[in-house]
C-alpha cells in the first residue's frame, strides 16, 4: 500500500503526461502540486517546452527553483490548461480548496484557463461537501463584521486563520475565515450568498470549473475521470 506522499507523487508523474509540449499552463499549489512540479522539471531537462502561470508565491518559488519557466497572468494571451490540487471533490465535481490559502489566485488562473485538470488522493473524494471548513477569504479591515455575518447565514463556526501568533496573510494581503458548514447542499447559493457580503474576496467554493478529475488509490490505481453529463 502506498503512503499519501507517495500517491501524490504519482499523480504528479501522471498528471505531467498531460500537458502538452509548447503550453502555457496554470500551476496550482500544494503538496501534490509539488510533485507536479518535479516531473515537469524532468521533463523540461529532457527538451520539454513549456511556461507556467503561478497561483502563489510559493508555487512560484518551487517552479522557479526547479528550473521551470514562470510568467504573469497579464503575460500569457491563452492558458491550455491549469492543473491544481483540492481539498474536497464531490461526484459533480464541485471543489472545496484553499487549504493552502492560495484560492484566489487559483480560481482566477483556472478560469481563465480552457482546461481545469484536479489531482487528488481518494481521501479527497466525498458524497458531500462541507467536512472540510470552507475557506473564505476576506479584507482584512472590518473582518469581525464578516464573521458575524457568515454566522448569520448559519455557518456552524468561523474561525480567522492563524500564521503561529498572527493571522495568516495570503499572498494577496488577505485574511481568511475558515468556515465549519453543515453539509453543504447547494455549492451554489452558499458562493453567491458569500460573495453578497461586503469584504469577500473569494470563496474556495470552485462551481463547475473542473473538466478532468484525477484519483490516486493506494493499491497503486491511477483513475482518470471526466466531468459527468
Ligand atoms: C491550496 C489548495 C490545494 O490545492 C489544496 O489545499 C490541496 O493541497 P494538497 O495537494 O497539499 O493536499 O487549494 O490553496
Amino acid at each position: 500500500m502506498l503512503s499519501q506522499d507517495e500517491i501524490k507523487m504519482k499523480l504528479g508523474q501522471y498528471a505531467a503526461g498531460l500537458v502538452p509540449p509548447n503550453s502555457i499552463m496554470g500551476m496550482g499549489t500544494g503538496s501534490t502540486v509539488f510533485w507536479l512540479i518535479q516531473e515537469l522539471a524532468v521533463r523540461c531537462r529532457q527538451g520539454l517546452l513549456i511556461k507556467i502561470v503561478p497561483t502563489s508565491s510559493k508555487t512560484k518559488n518551487l517552479a522557479a527553483e526547479a528550473g521551470l519557466q514562470t510568467i504573469e497572468l497579464n503575460d500569457a494571451d491563452s492558458l491550455q490548461l491549469t492543473i491544481d490540487g483540492t481539498d474536497e471533490i464531490d461526484e459533480q465535481f464541485q471543489l472545496i480548496k484553499g487549504g493552502g490559502g492560495a484560492l484566489l489566485l487559483e480560481k482566477m488562473v483556472a478560469a481563465a484557463s480552457e482546461k481545469l485538470i484536479i489531482i487528488a488522493d481518494d481521501t479527497k473524494m466525498v458524497s458531500c461537501l462541507g467536512d472540510f471548513p470552507l475557506p473564505v477569504e476576506v479584507i482584512p479591515y472590518g473582518w469581525k463584521q464578516v464573521k458575524k455575518k457568515i454566522i448569520q447565514m448559519g455557518c456552524k463556526k468561523v474561525e480567522l486563520r492563524q500564521n503561529g501568533d498572527r493571522p495568516f496573510i495570503t499572498d494577496n494581503g488577505h485574511y481568511i475565515l475558515d468556515c465549519k458548514m453543515d453539509k453543504i447542499k447547494n455549492a451554489t447559493a452558499l458562493n453567491t450568498e458569500l460573495h453578497l457580503i461586503p469584504g469577500v474576496v473569494e470563496t474556495g467554493l470552485f462551481i463547475d470549473m473542473a473538466q478532468t478529475v484525477i484519483i490516486g488509490y493506494a493499491d497503486g490505481r491511477i483513475e482518470e475521470k471526466e466531468q459527468p453529463g
